[in-house]
């Protein structure tokens, strides 16, 4: 049976609209619960492994037991995937810490809460894609663990939506002067053949397309240096790029009303998408 728009709750598969959790539920209450966003291509999820691997570190970063294994999960995904039967899809994972009456200390015995579901993916649109993006830079706000992949995402909702009001794509994110990441997204800044990207650490979310994009790079024979560059290096340099699940590669042309480079997408970032799309098509 093909039931598009498809969840999967606490085990059980169901179509989206009936997916129903507790008004009790921490994740609800507190945002107490992490996730993950996958995407596919040709029908199958792009680096499964690695999500996987990192919602395991999320949720054991938060004293959150995994119901799950990643084998059981992949086995899931690939369930879910065959059910919705969309030609491509975003799969969205989330597990938090269970339905209990409101306290933040928690009960070490709570049944985790554990959802799946599956969209259609919407592309993002090819004129974005060719064209690049203009951004905003804004304080990065974030709590001290920016590596968890952490539902409670206030402070990145409340970023893309100033990046919204004011027309652009994204807010990149810049904490005591050095540039952390995007809102939704890794930042690559390109200064001729030599490519920066934050160090993993507290600061930022280990993307799994910032790896991708890294190992790139290096076969690209850029000079590839993990470490923070400052607002000023930003501004100034000839290329900047996101990365992540939804974005892809992304070349950002404008920051503040500022062109970056040219003000279009250059060739280091255009060399690293057409590679990208051979790695993904
Ligand atoms: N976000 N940094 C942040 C803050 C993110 O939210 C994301 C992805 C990334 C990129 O990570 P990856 O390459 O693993 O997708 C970096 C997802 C897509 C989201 O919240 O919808």
């Amino acid at each position: 049976m093909i039931v598009p728009e498809t969840a999967f709750l606490n085990g059980r598969f169901l179509p989206l609209a009936e997916a129903t959790i507790s008004i009790e539920d921490r994740g609800f209450q507190f945002g107490d619960g992490v996730y993950e966003v996958i995407r596919t291509y040709r029908g199958q999820p792009f680096k499964l492994n690695a999500h996987l691997a990192r919602l395991d570190r999320s949720a054991q970063a938060i004293d959150l037991r995994q119901p799950f294994s990643s084998d059981q999960w992949a086995d899931y995904v690939k369930e879910g995937l065959r059910l919705a039967a969309f030609p491509e899809a975003k799969i969205y994972v989330q597990i938090t810490r269970g339905t209990a009456p409101r306290d933040h200390a928690y009960a070490p015995d709570l049944q985790p809460t554990v959802l799946m579901t599956i969209r259609e993916l919407q592309p993002l649109n090819a004129g974005i894609q060719a064209n690049g993006v203009a951004v905003i830079t804004m304080k990065d706000i974030r709590w001290g663990r920016c590596d968890i992949k952490s539902i409670n995402l206030l402070a990145n909702v409340l970023a893309r939506q100033q990046a919204k009001d004011r027309g652009v794509f994204e807010a990149i994110l810049v904490r005591d002067g050095q540039v952390t990441e995007g809102a939704v997204s890794n930042v690559f800044i390109v200064r001729d053949r030599n490519l920066f990207t934050a160090p993993e650490g507290a600061w930022i979310l280990s993307g799994v397309t910032r790896e991708v994009v890294l190992d790139l790079a290096r076969h690209e024979g850029l000079t590839v240096q993990e470490r923070y560059c400052s607002e000023q290096e930003l501004l100034e340099a000839t290329e900047v790029f996101l990365t992540g699940t939804t974005v892809e590669i992304l070349a950002v042309v404008q920051i503040d009303g500022k062109p970056i480079g040219r003000g279009q997408p250059g060739p280091v970032t255009l060399s690293l998408a057409k590679r990208f799309l051979g790695k993904t098509r």
